[in-house]
C-alpha cells in the first residue's frame, strides 16, 4: 500500500461542514507514514475546538480499514501560529447556559428501552409547551435518527462568537442530536475509550442549543468510565431510570442507582421508569397482561427510595412507531398517554 493509495482512500472522508469537500483535498492530511505494515496518518485541525473533529477521525479511521488496512492509526495537530500560554479547556459549559434542566436517562443495560423512553418523554414534554432538546450520548448504539425519522440528516455547523458549533435537528418541536447524524451504520462502533467520550461530549457541549426547558441525554447503557467522564464534565441535574419488571434489570437498575449515588458524582436520581411494564395486545386495548411480574418496578423504587415516575405498557404500537420514526408520545393513542403522565410528573417534580 503506498502513500497515494492511502490517499485516495482518504479522499472518500468529507467534510460535512465544508460544502462536502473531502479531507484530502482540504490540506488537512498532514502525514502518511508505513512503517512496519502500520499505517499512520496525521489530520492537521485549524482550530482547537473543530466541533467535527472526533467524527473526522473516526470516518477516516473507519475509510483505511474498509481500505483493508488493519488497525490504522490516526493522529492529530493543532495548527495554531503560537501555542497559548495557558492551554483552554477542550469543553466548556457555554452552550448550556441558557438550559434549565440537564437530565440523563440511563439504564443498567441495553435493550430495556432506555431510548424509547428518551425519545417519547422529549416529544411529550414538548406537547406540553416546554422547549426540549436531546442529545444521544449514545456512541455505542446511536437510535435516535430512526427514531425520529431523521436518519440521514446532516447537521450544519455554524460560527458563534468565534466559536464553532453544530446546530440541533429540530421535528416534532424538539431539538434533536446525535453522533449518528456523523456517522455511516455501524461506524460509531469503531470509536473506543477516550475518543467515545470526547465525541460524545461534542454531541451536548458543542451544539447550539439556545434557549431550553429541559435537555435529556440519552445515556450509553451500562455503567462505566465514559459516564464517569460525561457526568463530571456535562452539568447534568439528575436522573431518570429505566428498566423493565424483571429481576435481572432490577439488579442491573441498582448500579445504575449506584452509579449517580457514588464516586464524587453525587446527582438526585428524579425517578425510575418502567417500561413494558404489562402488555396489552392491540386487538384488546383493555386487556392488561403482567408477563414480567406485577410489582417488579415499584418494589424496587421503594427499596431504593426512588420515586416510581412513570409506567409504560409493551404495546406493538411503540416498537412501530419507534421504527417508524414517529414518536408514540405524538398520537392519541392510551400509550401516548402513558409518556404524556411521565412527562407532567417529571415537569411537576422539578417545578
Ligand atoms: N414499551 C415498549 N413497547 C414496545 N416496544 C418497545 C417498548 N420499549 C422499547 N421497545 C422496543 O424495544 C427495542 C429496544 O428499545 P430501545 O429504546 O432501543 O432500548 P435501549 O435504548 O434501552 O437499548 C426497540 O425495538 C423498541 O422499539
Ligand atoms: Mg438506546
Amino acid at each position: 500500500m503506498t502513500e497515494k493509495d492511502i490517499l485516495k482512500i482518504l479522499s472518500e472522508v468529507r467534510h460535512p461542514a465544508r460544502g462536502d469537500r473531502d479531507i484530502v483535498d482540504l490540506g488537512m492530511v498532514h502525514g502518511v507514514e508505513t512503517k512496519g505494515g502500520g499505517v499512520t496518518v496525521t489530520l492537521g485541525f485549524p482550530k482547537r475546538r473543530d466541533p467535527l473533529a472526533e467524527y473526522l477521525i473516526g470516518a477516516a479511521r473507519a475509510a483505511l480499514i474498509r481500505g483493508g488496512i488493519k488497525d490504522p492509526k490516526v493522529e492529530t495537530v493543532v495548527l495554531e501560529d503560537a501555542a497559548p500560554k495557558k492551554k483552554a479547556p477542550d469543553f466548556d459549559t457555554e452552550c448550556l447556559r441558557n438550559v434549565r434542566h440537564i437530565i440523563g436517562v440511563a439504564s443498567g443495560k441495553g435493550g430495556v428501552g432506555k431510548s424509547t423512553v428518551a425519545v417519547n418523554l422529549a416529544c411529550a414534554l414538548a406537547r406540553l409547551g416546554y422547549k426540549v432538546g436531546l442529545a444521544d450520548a449514545d456512541v455505542y448504539g446511536p437510535s435516535v435518527p430512526l427514531m425520529t425519522g431523521t436518519e440521514g440528516a446532516q447537521p450544519m455547523a455554524e460560527e458563534v462568537d468565534g466559536r464553532e458549533l453544530i446546530i440541533p435537528l429540530e421535528k416534532y418541536g424538539v431539538k434533536w442530536m446525535s453522533i449518528g447524524y456523523f456517522a455511516e451504520r455501524g461506524q460509531a462502533l469503531i470509536w473506543r475509550g477516550p475518543m467515545a467520550c470526547n465525541a460524545l461530549k461534542q454531541m451536548i457541549l458543542q451544539v447550539k442549543w439556545g434557549v431550553l426547558d429541559f435537555l435529556l441525554i440519552d445515556m450509553p447503557p451500562g455503567t462505566g468510565d465514559i459516564h464517569i467522564s460525561l457526568l463530571q464534565e456535562v452539568p447534568v441535574e439528575g436522573a431518570i431510570l429505566v428498566t423493565t419488571p424483571q429481576e435481572v434489570a432490577l439488579t442491573d437498575v441498582e448500579k445504575g442507582a449506584n452509579m449517580f449515588r457514588n464516586k464524587g458524582i453525587n446527582r438526585p436520581i428524579f425517578g425510575l421508569v418502567e417500561n413494558m411494564a404489562w402488555f396489552t395486545p392491540a386487538e384488546h386495548p383493555d386487556e392488561k397482561y403482567y408477563i414480567f411480574g406485577r410489582d417488579g418496578g415499584a418494589r424496587m423504587a421503594e427499596d431504593l427510595g426512588i420515586e416510581l415516575l412513570g409506567r409504560i405498557p409493551l404495546v406493538q404500537g411503540i416498537r412501530e412507531s419507534g421504527d417508524a420514526g414517529e414518536p408514540a408520545a405524538l398520537g392519541t393513542r392510551p400509550d401516548a398517554q402513558a409518556f404524556i403522565e411521565l412527562a407532567s410528573k417529571l415537569a411537576a417534580k422539578l417545578g
